[in-house]
């Protein structure tokens, strides 16, 4: 049975004969409770100081999550070590109390010591923020539990203002100063240990966008800069226009039926970045469903967005080799790879094309080993599909709702059809129709592709946003969602008006405030060809059909089954589409 010693109530711990008797007892008790007097009180208290000093000393500094399973291995193997020698000491039930014991004390001391330094003594403990969102990350899962943290988090800010604290040690903020500080190339500012890009990696090689040192990212960029230049997107071009009459085959294959504008506003992203990025067919567009690479892809990216960003389950997940359907993506991704590697016409201009040039040089500069290259490859698919996925879904979306548009930007794109190459369109000449790139925008604007944008960690030193100073370590972001829908920077934020961006100084109040490409080292290095995509196949979905919500949609569903998986997803709008008529000006199907 546990000893317990109980003080009298009048007891005064100074009057020197009782002090003496407990000293007394104190020295005389063994470190270590005997079966026949199971007393916890030292080892408890040696325990809770155990909880106090792994605060104190290791947990409160720095970032931890990418140790998660060691940090629960050396807890656990501590825990039956404890057990084990409570058992051989104490017999079974008195061994197995002390060793819970003991770990309850270290536990609730370990958890009480994190929870009262967030609350009381984070140097984030005057930014506003939800209660639960300063003790813990959790919260992320918990604003991801429907999948649309970008809505949940868009609330907040109008709830506490432009500066939120969202975890225990993150900050999220609305400020054009905030993008510059965070982004620019003079920042600062850092990926490592900043959270998600920490856990995103092939085998250990983290891809261009998760890579964590600007040295390594450098190098990287350049190579990648290299598929995007005017002569390399040249090469693409003609692929484009490819799917795009594969798109509009689809369209008069489906001869009228309602067609789900949000699924092939993802195949065709897809088949393009089969087909340029690796010069593989794919042809989900003909077959009008996700293959299981695509499926895997999303499947993938919804975990994202169901675990808040909560980095450690992450990887936890990864170091054990958990996730099937990960393996799956990995080696689906490695076969095409390799495919492609393999191939003997090598010189086919796709974006693959650079990275394997660079592997095979004499002296490469980024493309060191075979895991980068998977990694890289990988990004190819995952950069491309749904951010261009999510812009198309909603563009197919505002226009059947706001059919002046169609109409309007159709007699805009007939000047140039056919300018450049008969009967097609060209990026070149689309790109000189100011209505084109302002749906596009505000299509952008409405729905960031990347709701949030990914965090940084900040300097040593700190950084001083908007007069607010962040302390250094600590995770920071603007997320794009929410700054493009901000009064402060938008005159109305909630409505779609592409003529914003025709009239700026009437209603865009700081231009500054649009970053769906994100700015500084960065931005996205697939801009221009995600502009070229979207604009093409706007252009010739336009200029061949018009289209109308379909009976029964209501239009609600794009918005309420939206997710946020990192990169936005669009919930399901059916649309039904009519060929253009009389004048020529019908799409005449091709084979
Ligand atoms: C509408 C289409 C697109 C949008 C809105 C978009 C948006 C973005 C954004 C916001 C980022 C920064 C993400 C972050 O770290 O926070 C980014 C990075 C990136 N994007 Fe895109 N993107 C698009 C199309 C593309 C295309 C077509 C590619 C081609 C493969 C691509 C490849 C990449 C890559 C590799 C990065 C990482 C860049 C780096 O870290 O240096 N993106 N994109």
């Amino acid at each position: 049975m546990p000893h317990c010693h109980v003080l009298p109530e009048s007891s005064n711990l100074f009057s020197s004969p009782q002090t003496a008797m407990i000293m007394d007892h104190l020295v005389q008790r063994p470190l270590f409770p005997t079966p026949d007097k199971l007393d916890l009180v030292i080892p408890c208290l040696l325990a809770s100081a155990t909880g106090f000093l792994s605060h104190t000393l290791y947990f409160i500094r720095g970032f931890h999550d990418t140790s998660a399973l060691r940090i629960f291995l050396v807890h656990f193997t501590t825990f039956l070590c404890l057990t084990a020698y409570s058992i051989t000491q104490l017999g079974v039930f008195p061994g197995l109390i002390t060793s819970t014991a003991i770990a309850l004390s270290y536990l609730t001391t370990l958890f009480t010591s994190i929870i009262t330094y967030r609350l009381f003594f984070h140097p984030l403990r005057h930014i506003p923020g939800p209660f639960l969102a300063k003790i813990t990350k959790l919260y992320g899962p918990y604003t991801a539990r429907n999948g649309q943290m970008h809505l949940e988090q868009t609330k907040l800010f109008k709830k506490y203002g432009n500066f939120v604290r969202i975890a225990p040690n993150e900050v999220f903020m609305l400020s054009v100063e905030g993008i510059q500080k965070i982004h620019a190339r003079d920042s600062r500012c850092r990926k490592l240990n900043a959270g998600i890009y920490d856990v995103i990696h092939f085998k250990g090689a983290h891809n261009l966008n998760s890579v964590l040192s600007r040295e390594e990212h450098g190098p990287r960029r350049k190579i990648w800069e290299r598929a995007f230049t005017t002569k390399a997107l040249a090469i693409h071009e003609p692929k484009t226009r490819e799917i795009c009459h594969r798109w509009l085959n689809k369209i008069a294959s489906l001869n009228g039926q309602p067609i789900n504008t949000s699924l092939f506003s993802l195949l065709i992203p897809f088949d393009h970045m089969g087909k340029v990025g690796f010069s593989y067919e794919f042809r989900s567009i003909e077959a009008g469903e996700e293959n299981r690479m695509l499926h895997l892809l999303e499947s993938l990216f919804g975990q994202f967005g169901r675990t808040g960003e909560l980095c450690w389950p992450l990887s936890i997940a990864k170091d054990l080799n958990l996730g099937k359907e990960s393996a799956e993506f990995d080696r689906l991704t490695m076969e095409m790879a390799d495919r492609r590697a393999a191939e003997e016409d090598s010189n086919k201009g796709d974006i693959l094309q650079h990275f394997l040039d660079d592997m095979r040089s004499e002296k490469p500069i980024a493309f060191f080993n075979k895991n980068i290259f998977y990694s890289d490859s990988a990004l190819v698919l995952i950069g491309a599909t749904d951010t261009i996925g999510v812009v198309l879904s909603y563009l197919f979306y505002h226009l059947a709702r706001h059919r002046v548009y169609q109409d309007l930007l159709h007699s805009h794109i007939k000047k140039v059809y056919g300018e450049t190459i008969p009967e097609e369109f060209t990026d070149r000449d689309l790109s000189k129709i100011p209505l084109l790139d302002a749906l596009i925008n505000e299509t952008m604007r409405l729905d960031n592709p990347v709701a949030n944008n990914g965090p940084r960690l900040t300097p040593p030193k700190g950084i001083t946003v908007d007069g607010i100073h962040i302390p250094g370590g600590v995770a920071v972001r603007v997320p794009g969602y929410a700054l493009h829908r901000s009064e402060e920077f938008y005159l109305a934020p909630e409505e779609f008006k592409p003529e914003r961006w025709l009239d700026q100084a009437k209603f865009v109040k700081d231009r500054e405030a649009f970053i769906p490409w994100l700015v500084g080292p960065n931005n996205c290095v697939g801009k221009r060809m995600g502009m070229a995509v979207v604009r093409l196949v706007l252009a010739y979905t336009v200029y061949s059909y018009t289209w109308n919500s379909a009976p029964g949609e209501d239009g609600k569903r794009i918005y309420l089954e939206s997710k946020d998986n990192l990169i936005l997803k669009a919930g399901a709008f059916n649309a039904v589409f009519t060929p253009r008529e009389p004048g020529g000006l019908s799409y005449v199907p091709r084979q």
